[in-house]
């Protein structure tokens, strides 16, 4: 796939679609700004290039169409500026909006019009105008079939950042060193399945930890408490079972609520109590996961392995966050809740994405629509290098 490295970016007005989606407290203030940090080698080549202009765009939220005050992309102009130490002047609109003869120009939250998620063509098109060559830097968003990453490919030569090949390039996964384990966490299997099993063809072994683990033991005939486990993917779990490939943890932590201030208790996988909630892979389950990852040459990792919000279930997930950063071994680490977990040690792994949905599709197997858009519209550029 073509890279701005294949371009002649020479006087161009370059248009980047960029995943500043960043956690944001409930003011509105930046909460991790990993993701435009993420964005600057592109940013800063296409700038030592000799471009005319940058148009940076993405959405922020989930605001449904309509202007939301909180998801205005001010903040995020102003922290890239200080991050690029370069003026960003930021518009009030990202379509039918005068673009101001600066360097830098940052439009509105994309998703402030409804046209933005329903993928609407005259949409794409109107931001197609404002530049000469589009580019994907948007890892987090491509599982999404939206304007500015799949329709706007049909109008304006485009290509993909540094941060996107970055990515492909990492979870790829292709002939990685083995063993090759996996480690998957998360609530839900029902968003898991699709990983697990593709992921299962790959491994050698699939670790399994996060509350999802519940259907699993159901699927055993164990009693699972108040833990939250959905029955509808008992049957999918009990054929899983037979796989000798999956691990399961053999301990758990149990709590009479999910707070701070909660009693627990360590059992047996087999011997949750009818009135407790299990929310974190007890200690002997730690050590067992970490056997494995001591075998292992490869390991990716996605999703907690507890229920880490609330710091006394966060234990398993620490332990292996840790483990894992001090192993020296090739770790791969899915973003989204998983990259919120590692951030102490998240300069020790050899890739943390930044995409959660994107990365888990990847990895699944599945191609994203933006890449199989920026492949099928591969639009001549006049002068590619
Ligand atoms: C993400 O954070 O996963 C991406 O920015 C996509 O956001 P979305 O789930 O709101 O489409």
């Amino acid at each position: 796939m073509r890279t701005i490295k294949d371009i002649n970016l020479d006087n161009k007005i370059i248009l980047i679609r960029v995943d500043y989606n960043v956690p944001l407290d409930e003011e509105g203030n930046i909460l991790s700004d990993s993701r435009i940090k993420e964005s600057l080698p592109t940013i800063k080549y296409i700038l030592e290039h000799n471009s005319k202009q940058i148009i940076l765009m993405s959405h922020l939220g989930k605001p449904d169409g309509k202007s939301v005050e909180k998801l205005k992309m001010d903040k995020i102009a102003d922290r890239l500026e200080k991050l690029l130490g370069t003026t960003v002047v930021k518009v009030d609109d990202c379509i039918d909006v005068q673009i101001p003869d600066a360097k830098i120009v940052m439009l509105e939250n994309l998703r402030f019009h409804p046209e933005e998620e329903q993928n609407d063509e005259l949409f794409a098109k109107k931001l197609s105008k404002m530049a000469e060559i589009y580019v994907n830097d948007a890892f987090g968003t491509m599982h999404r079939a939206h304007a500015s990453t799949v329709g706007i490919t049909k109008f304006v030569p485009g290509c993909i950042g540094f941060l996107v090949e970055k990515e492909l390039k990492y979870l790829t996964i292709k002939d990685p060193e083995r063993p090759f384990i996996a480690i998957l966490g998360g609530s839900k299997i029902s968003t898991k399945m699709p990983v697990i099993k593709e992921l299962i063809k790959k491994v050698d072994y699939l670790l399994l930890g996060g509350a999802m683990i519940f259907t699993l033991y159901k699927a055993k005939g164990y009693e699972v408490g108040q833990s939250l486990y959905e029955k509808e993917y008992i049957v999918e779990a009990k054929m899983l079972l037979n796989n000798e490939k999956i691990i399961l943890p053999d301990d758990i932590v149990c709590a009479n609520k999910k707070s701070e201030d909660s009693d627990t208790k360590i059992v047996h996988e087999d011997e949750i109590p009818n009135d407790m909630i299990g929310l974190d892979i007890g200690p002997d389950s730690i050590e067992l996961f970490k056997l494995y990852i001591k075998k292992a040459k490869t390991i990716f990792w996605n999703g907690p392995l507890g229920y880490f919000e609330i710091e006394k279930f966060g234990e398993s997930t620490r332990a292996i966050a840790e483990y894992l950063a001090d192993s020296g071994k090739t770790v791969i680490i899915g973003g989204g809740d998983t990259e919120e977990a590692i951030i102490p040690w998240k300069e020790k792994y050899t890739h943390v994405s930044t995409g959660g949905g994107a990365s888990l599709e990847y990895i699944s197997g599945k191609e994203l629509p933006a890449i199989k858009a920026l492949k099928e519209n591969e639009i001549e550029f006049h002068d590619i290098t």
